[in-house]
């Protein structure tokens, strides 16, 4: 087998390591070795920009945040949801993420970042969360490998009481917060409801129709 090739790499604000590989055509993220994300497969990335707007695509000028950018699949897929007055505002933590997403990524969900729908705001989605009060009509998450921190370790706090209670007050009412897992997690769907969210969980698939399956939590604030 071909061995990947590295043509980037950075610092994560822990002190770990992302990078940006390739083989043949596919690429890869990796976050301290992990895989962070694949150009392989994405069709459960597709899935919460998808089921994530679906509900609020009718609104008028509706705002979705997304965090995060990753090979931007899951912000073309709320993007092709989303008509024409729609707001969307993709969140990176990491700003070598945002020039390959300008550089060798940008083909792979085409080029999301040039839609003038879209606001980049450099930085931790928990800052933007917490600065939304009564204001977004869709928080779409995948910053980690699902709701336990991977990427930087003050993730945790997004997926605990106080971080649901912060996305659920930034919501309009109707409004949905989707949450991107590896794998189920049911101690994360017990804190959804506690939260006071309306929880359903979606399991799809990463490619095709016999591929894996993932977890997506389409959460609505009643
Ligand atoms: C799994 S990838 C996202 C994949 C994306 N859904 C796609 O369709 O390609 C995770 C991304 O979230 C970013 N990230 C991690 N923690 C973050 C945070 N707290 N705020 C914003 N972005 C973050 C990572 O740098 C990485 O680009």
């Amino acid at each position: 087998m071909k061995p990947w090739i590295t043509l980037d790499t950075t610092t994560l604000p822990d002190g770990g390591t992302l990078s940006l590989q390739q083989r043949d055509q596919e690429l890869v993220l990796r976050a301290n070795g992990v895989e962070l994300m694949t150009s392989r497969a994405h069709g459960s990335e597709d899935a919460l920009g998808e089921l994530g707007t679906a509900p609020i695509a009718a609104r008028k000028r509706p705002r979705v945040l997304i965090g995060g950018l990753g090979m931007g699949f899951t912000l073309r897929a709320a993007l092709d949801g989303l008509g024409p007055d729609a707001d969307v505002i993709i969140s990176e933590l990491v700003e070598e993420v945002v020039a390959w997403n300008r550089g060798p990524l940008a083909h792979l969900a085409g080029n999301p970042l040039d839609d003038p729908r879209v606001t980049l705001l450099q930085g931790d989605v928990t800052r933007h969360i917490a600065r939304q009060e009564t204001r977004l009509d869709a928080i779409l998450l995948d910053v980690d490998n699902g709701p336990e921190a991977l990427t930087a370790q003050a993730n945790e706090g997004l997926y605990g009481e106080k971080g649901l209670e912060r996305a659920f007050h930034a919501l309009t009412p109707g409004g949905i917060l989707g949450v991107w897992s590896v794998s189920d997690d049911q101690a994360f769907s017990r804190r959804l409801k506690k939260a006071r969210f309306q929880v359903k969980r979606h399991s799809v698939r990463a490619a095709g129709e016999r591929g894996r399956r993932h977890l997506v939590w389409i959460a609505r604030r009643p």
